[in-house]
């Protein structure tokens, strides 16, 4: 008797073994996995990195903005697109004042024209601008990471929705840390991801308090290193509404982990990157990455991207497979 239970006890024991074994899928919680286009298009990572990889031999400068889009998707409805759509009336998020700075969408819609023709209607816009913002930053001489997808696209953009969801350059850490976690990421998902200020360029008038008038008496940053502004003075008349400059300075074509040591130095761009020492945790992972074999950067900031390609993704059934990136099926 004791025998016969222990027989059917292993078989269910390797029925269940079995069952868990042939139905694993290695797709999260978030329906997102690393390769979801393996059988649908297994061209498909391929022509994105190809593309990227090649408007960047043009021109090296597209790669910041790039990934700066994906940011912009993410934190807006989610990573599902809606930074790309275009409606008549011109109230999209792409016309949000946040937006109007971020160049290259005539880059993802080439893209994705490749995708379509290769495999139509299989590959998401979403999912594009997440591929695209890591072969962006591999074409920078950053690291690489693997990319969910799976996701869908939208059908809603509103121009309202990006200028209340973006964060701006003028917040303090406070508010930077709130809107940050109500999308799901933490304070060391904010210092991560603010070193994508590695790269890139900022417009004059977005640090103009900082430089001409910080408390209405004519007064620079306290916060700003005092050479360091004199210097960004010279290039940023109170003023200028066009120049921009480079926010890692010497080396704003390279993904490489500077903008710590800038911040660390009182010499962050803007008062958001700056508000980063004005948190103990914020503080301490950014003084952590100027210690020589202490930063983790490169690995935390794939790390990060993946989290925030999480953000309220359309999975399965919902949303759709757009044929063109600025329009809804
Ligand atoms: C933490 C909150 C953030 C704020 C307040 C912020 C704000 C800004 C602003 C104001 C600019 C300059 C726009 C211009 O003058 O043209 C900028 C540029 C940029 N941002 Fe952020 N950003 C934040 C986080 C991020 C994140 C999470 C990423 C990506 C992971 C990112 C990537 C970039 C890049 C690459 C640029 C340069 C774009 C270019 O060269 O055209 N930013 N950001």
């Amino acid at each position: 008797m004791v025998t016969l239970k222990m027989s059917l006890s292993c078989f269910f024991l390797l029925q269940i073994s079995l069952f868990l074994l042939f139905s694993f899928d290695p797709t999260n919680a978030h329906g997102l996995k690393v390769g979801f286009y393996d059988n649908t298009c297994p061209k498909a990572e391929l022509i994105v990195m190809k593309s990227v990889s090649d408007v960047m031999k043009k021109d090296p400068t597209i790669g910041a903005p790039l990934l700066r889009m994906f940011f912009h998707d993410c934190f807006v409805r989610g990573c599902e697109g809606s930074v790309l759509l275009e409606l008549k009336n011109k109230k999209d998020e792409k016309n949000a004042a946040p937006n109007l700075s971020i160049r290259g969408f005539e880059v993802i819609d080439n893209i994705k024209a490749s995708l379509e023709k290769e495999c139509p209607g299989v590959v998401s816009c979403s999912d594009v601008l997440a591929l695209v913002a890591r072969d962006a930053v591999v074409a920078m001489n950053g690291r690489s990471w693997g990319v969910e997808t799976g996701r869908r696209d939208g059908r809603v953009t509103n121009i309202n929705e990006a200028n209340s969801n973006l964060p701006s350059p003028f917040d303090n850490i406070t508010s930077l840390i709130t809107q940050f976690h109500s999308k799901g990421l933490d304070k060391k998902d904010l210092a991560v991801l603010s070193g994508g200020h590695t790269v890139g360029i900022g417009h004059c008038p977005l640090i103009a308090n900082r430089l001409y008038n910080f408390t209405g008496k004519g007064d620079s940053d306290p916060n700003l290193d005092s050479e360091y502004a004199a210097r960004l003075k010279q290039k940023c008349k109170p003023t200028d509404t066009t120049t921009a400059l480079e926010m890692d300075p010497g080396s704003f074509k390279t993904f490489d982990d500077s903008f710590f040591k800038l911040v660390s130095k009182r010499r962050g761009f803007f008062q958001s990157d700056a508000a980063l020492l004005d948190n103990q945790e914020t503080k301490s992972y950014v003084l952590k990455q100027t210690k020589n074999h202490g930063s983790t950067f490169f690995e935390d900031f794939g790390v990060s991207m993946v989290k925030m390609g999480r953000i309220g993704v359309l999975t399965g059934r919902v949303g759709e497979i757009r044929k063109k990136c600025t329009m809804v099926n």
